[in-house]
């Protein structure tokens, strides 16, 4: 995608394993083209044991940006000079930018939702969320929802503990009234506005799955996200239109999770022209 690589080519690159099937580099591959950035975008496999000496690597090579990925997002910290408040509020970097003494860590993944939900009118502030999941991507989705001054914040999970674990940490940070329910007990949920799906249930190639089979559940709220982006309409989703809401799945907010990561490497701020152009590139792509 990018024009040449000659001497004055910067490395920036994903780590995480497995990495093969990211659209990650198409993202930043595909920006850098259109900025006219002399830029190239790889993937790296760390094994596991290895990502402190991949770190260090990839200091001594001078690699100004990385993104990490699953498994090393919390682990990645402890190889950090520094970590910025809202990544250490979820306890989860996915950005890295190298300063002159080490990188520090970001997270782009609530911003990169906010993003997401914004472009597509789904309102946050004043809302009531139902959060189904309680892992690593609830995190980013919980501290979100707080931070956008959400009216209040239900999270059902199969583990109650890690839902309560989740709603103690948002606590930590902000005084949103959060719930926390089982996934076998929503049937006694009131109504709500948003949902947001956080787990991997229904993602290719499980896509027949679905956290939620209860119909009634459908008829509680207005408005359906899932984080998954491949299938681009999970069971959930589905399900969701079916009974006449509003829908949104999670290309977006990886894409703009993406966007603010090169935003910070580079230290601009990104058109919307360009991002409009970029994404039906990177759509067409994976059509
Ligand atoms: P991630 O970091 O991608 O969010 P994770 O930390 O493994 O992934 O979290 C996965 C979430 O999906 C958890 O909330 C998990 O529920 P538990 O806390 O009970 O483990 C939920 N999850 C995964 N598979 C599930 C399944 N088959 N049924 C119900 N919940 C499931």
């Amino acid at each position: 995608m990018i024009q040449k690589i000659d001497g004055k080519t910067k490395v920036l690159g994903l780590i995480g394993n497995p990495v093969e099937h990211t659209i990650s580099p198409s993202i930043h591959n595909i920006l850098s083209y259109k900025l006219g950035m002399n830029y190239v975008y790889v993937p790296f496999c760390v094994n596991k044991g290895m990502l402190e000496k991949a770190i260090d690597g990839a200091r001594a090579l001078n690699i100004e940006g990385l993104n990490i990925t699953v498994p090393y997002k919390e682990q990645v910290i402890n190889n950090l000079i520094k970590v910025t408040p809202l990544a250490r509020q979820i306890g989860a970097v996915n950005t890295l930018k190298l300063t002159s003494g080490g990188y520090i860590g970001y997270n782009t993944d609530a911003d990169g939702l906010n993003a997401s939900l914004v472009k597509n009118n789904i309102k946050l502030n004043k809302s009531s969320i139902v959060i189904i999941g309680a892992g690593g991507a609830a995190k980013a989705v919980g501290m979100l929802c707080a931070r956008e001054k959400c009216k209040q914040i239900t999270i059902i999970n199969r583990t109650i503990s890690k839902g309560e674990k989740l709603a103690d940490n948002i606590r930590q940070y902000y005084d949103t009234e959060i719930k926390v329910i089982g996934l076998n007990k929503i049937y006694n949920i009131s109504p709500f506005d948003i949902a947001i799906q956080t787990t991997p249930i229904g993602m290719s190639p499980q896509i027949l799955d679905n956290p939620i089979i209860d119909d009634k559940f459908y008829n509680k709220f207005h408005t359906a996200v899932d984080l998954i982006y491949n299938p681009r309409k999970t069971q959930f989703l589905l399900k969701a239109e079916k009974n006449g809401l509003k829908i949104l799945n999670g290309f977006e907010m990886l894409f703009y999770q993406g966007v603010k990561a090169y935003e910070i490497w580079n230290d601009i701020k990104i058109s919307e022209e360009i991002l409009e152009d970029v994404m039906i590139n990177i759509l067409n792509q994976y059509r």
